[in-house]
């Protein structure tokens, strides 16, 4: 709470100092309502390209464009108070130079209001992020099974069981630490390299199916509450079943228009005598 009595969001660089303390809790959110009820308890909004598959039903994350991203962003940031948001850079946007890593970021974070951007890669984004971490903007990192690069990787597998695969995604992740990231996403990586990472980089690293050992966690939101009816991995945990709730609501509903039970008499504007 700041001194005139708002609620004050908690910043990057009080994120950044987590690294080994209390753990970091981050969900995903792509609208007002969702920022509204999910800011009191999180830590921090991630508004991740996962929308596109989420929301719009893509096949992957790769047609999700900036100004999807922006008025999403734009959305959470008016939904809460308290969380620090985090807005997806999504693919094509950032991988060409770092010059065009900071126009599309500059606009993210200013047209959004949202706290720092989030990018996926590696060494081969070490330089984009340095660029824009030396000119103000917060980088969040994102290495390990990265989903713009479905068609590269092939596929959506758990990454690092080779020793080859462990030795480049550790050394991604502290490239773009040494780079300025201030976190790191740590996603689908077995158990002992998410550890290893998280013993190794500065940044505050977040996994997602990859362990408990890391600085936080991060969850698609619509997975965990059982809204989602793709494909669910492996590490999502339900914490609610929020979709047959919505399920049974909307049957209710469908019934009582049928029986013309709804509305009832309370829910009309009955004429008023004078
Ligand atoms: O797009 C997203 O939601 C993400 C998280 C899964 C980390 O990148």
């Amino acid at each position: 709470m700041s001194a005139t009595g708002q609620i004050k969001r908690i910043s990057v660089p009080e994120i950044a100092a987590r690294k080994g303390g209390e753990p970091v809790s981050i969900l995903t959110a792509y609208s007002i309502s969702m920022a509204r009820l999910l800011d009191p308890h999180t830590d921090c909004l991630l508004v991740g390209d996962s929308l596109g598959m989420v929301l719009y039903g893509m096949d992957s994350t790769l047609s999700v464009t900036l100004d999807m991203m922006i008025a999403h962003g734009a959305a959470v940031v008016r939904g809460s108070q308290r969380a620090c948001v985090v807005v997806d850079l999504p693919w094509a946007t950032y991988q060409e130079s770092p010059q065009q890593a900071f126009r599309s970021a500059a606009r993210v974070l200013a047209e959004s209001g949202a706290q720092a951007v989030k990018l996926e890669g590696g060494e081969e984004m070490a330089e984009t992020v340095g660029f824009l971490v030396r000119r103000g903007i917060p980088v969040m990192g994102h290495v390990g099974l990265t989903p713009q690069a479905v068609n590269a990787l092939g596929g959506y597998r758990a990454r690092g069981r080779s020793d080859a695969e462990q030795r480049k995604i550790i050394g991604d992740a502290r490239a773009i630490a040494d780079a300025g990231a201030f976190s790191i996403v740590v996603e689908g990586v077995i158990e002992p390299l998410a550890r290893q990472i998280t013993e190794s980089v500065p940044a505050v690293t977040i996994g997602i199916g990859a362990s408990a050992a890391c600085d936080g966690q991060v969850l698609v939101t619509d997975d965990m509450l059982g809204l989602f009816s793709g494909f669910t991995p492996k590490f999502v945990k339900r914490y609610a079943d929020i979709g047959d709730t919505i399920s049974q609501a909307a049957e209710a509903y469908t019934a009582e228009v049928r029986a013309r039970s709804f509305p009832g008499p309370e829910h009309v504007f009955p004429v008023k005598k004078n």
